[in-house]
């Protein structure tokens, strides 16, 4: 072996950090105050509450406080911190990096690769993956890596996907893969489409609802044709403990977990079972914070790792519009039993205020809930 191999530590993640906002509301105020039968948000969509960021809060508070709270709890130097990477679509400013933002405010400086990586809601991942892949590499020469997926999702108002909002961040120092690590061999899928995107000065997406919807079911049954290859289904499904998605909003999942059972040639019943134990408990968090975007598979994720026993696996289905998409299999390490960052959800979530109907108009009225905030 070169002294190049010989050279490349142990990677995957070391610690987690979460930050939600703090207001937030429930999808039936909403509802009542857009005139909407509650039951089309809850049933329909199967969304319960969405996070909200008040004036004087944005994405750079989010992501700063996820990363505060990941390097807190990371045993290591921040000084050995060699790369910050952040994934988001709220990008603050279109030259200056998110990155730049956070890094000011935890005073992360020097020998640093510091950047912004935008790819709709799969930003975050490939953030991920390239710090996983600079550590292997050798290239970090034993660094560690800053990595942090944050976003906040605002529509404009009375759009279809209002009930679909949120935000969120979740920050993860690579390093020893003390909480899980993650399989270098990993099955991407992209096509170019217009199903979701925001043009440049924009305040809000443009969607095409129904594109989007298909574009999704079609990137995720052809990650996962591409992981089971030849094998059986049952048998790779079966060797995950969770299966974790991209949550746009509940029932999204659910209908494409449905698409992915009628590939495999899957009875209703099988299907659903699978769908009870394996998806739907990692979507507990994700009703609560509502869609954050780059963010979302990864809540998911850092509920799913929660209690998990060294060497128990998850998949991890990425997606972002435009679309990109990717599928990853992570496996527990010594510290997911202890869940420590499940305090951060614990604790923004019994300090969080709820806007009532009149308190959201107000906010929104006054445009100082814009998907581009200084
Ligand atoms: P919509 O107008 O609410 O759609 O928009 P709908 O009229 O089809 O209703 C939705 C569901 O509610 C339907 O259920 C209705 O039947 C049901 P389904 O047939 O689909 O099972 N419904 C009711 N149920 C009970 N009681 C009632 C009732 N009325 C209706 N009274 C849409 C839905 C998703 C299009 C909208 O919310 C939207 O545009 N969302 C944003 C786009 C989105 O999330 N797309 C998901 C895939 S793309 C993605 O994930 C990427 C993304 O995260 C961005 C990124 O990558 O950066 C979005």
């Amino acid at each position: 072996m070169s002294n190049h191999l010989a050279a490349i530590p142990e990677t995957g993640i070391a610690s987690l950090g979460l930050h939600l906002p703090p207001l937030s509301m429930r999808v039936e105020d909403l509802a009542t105050l857009r005139g909407v039968d509650p039951q089309k948000y809850l049933v329909g969509l199967e969304c319960e509450e969405f996070g909200v960021c008040p004036p004087d809060f944005n994405v750079v508070d989010l992501a700063s406080e996820a990363a505060r709270r990941a390097i807190s709890r990371w045993d290591g130097d921040p000084a050995d911190i060699g790369m910050v990477a952040i994934g988001t679509e709220t990008a603050v400013d279109m030259s200056r990096p998110l990155s730049a933002f956070v890094a000011e405010r935890l005073n992360l400086r020097g020998n640093i690769r510091s950047y912004e990586v935008k790819h709709a809601c799969y930003g975050g991942t490939v953030a991920l993956r390239q710090a996983l892949e600079w550590r292997l590499s050798g290239a970090a020469q034993g660094k560690a890596a800053l990595v942090v997926a944050a976003d906040v999702a605002t529509y404009a108002q009375e759009d279809p996907g209002e009930p679909t909002q949120g935000a969120g961040a979740v920050a993860f120092i690579i390093d020893k893969p003390d909480i899980a690590r993650i399989e270098t061999v990993s099955y991407p899928y992209s096509s170019p489409a217009f199903d979701f995107y925001r043009p440049v000065g924009d305040e809000y997406p443009i969607v095409d609802g129904k594109l989007s919807l298909d574009c999704y079911k079609q990137a995720a049954e052809s990650c996962f044709k591409a992981l089971i290859g030849k094998e059986d289904p049952g048998a790779i499904i079966d060797s995950f403990e969770a299966l974790c998605f991209h949550v746009p909003f509940p029932k999204m999942v659910r209908k494409t977990v449905m698409r992915m059972g009628e590939v495999f040639g899957w009875g209703a019943e099988r299907v659903n079972d699978m769908f009870h134990d394996k998806v739907e408990p990692t979507m507990l968090w994700n009703k609560l914070s509502g869609n954050a975007y780059t963010a979302s598979l990864w809540i998911s994720v850092a509920g799913a790792l929660q209690g998990l026993r060294t060497g128990k696996r998850i998949a991890a289905f990425s997606y972002g519009s435009g679309f990109g998409s990717e599928l990853l299999q992570i496996i527990a390490g010594p510290l997911a039993a202890e869940a420590a960052w499940a305090e951060d959800i614990r604790k923004d979530l019994a300090g969080r205020g709820r806007l009532d109907g009149d308190a959201y108009r107000i906010l929104r009225d006054l445009g100082t809930l814009k998907a581009v905030s200084a």
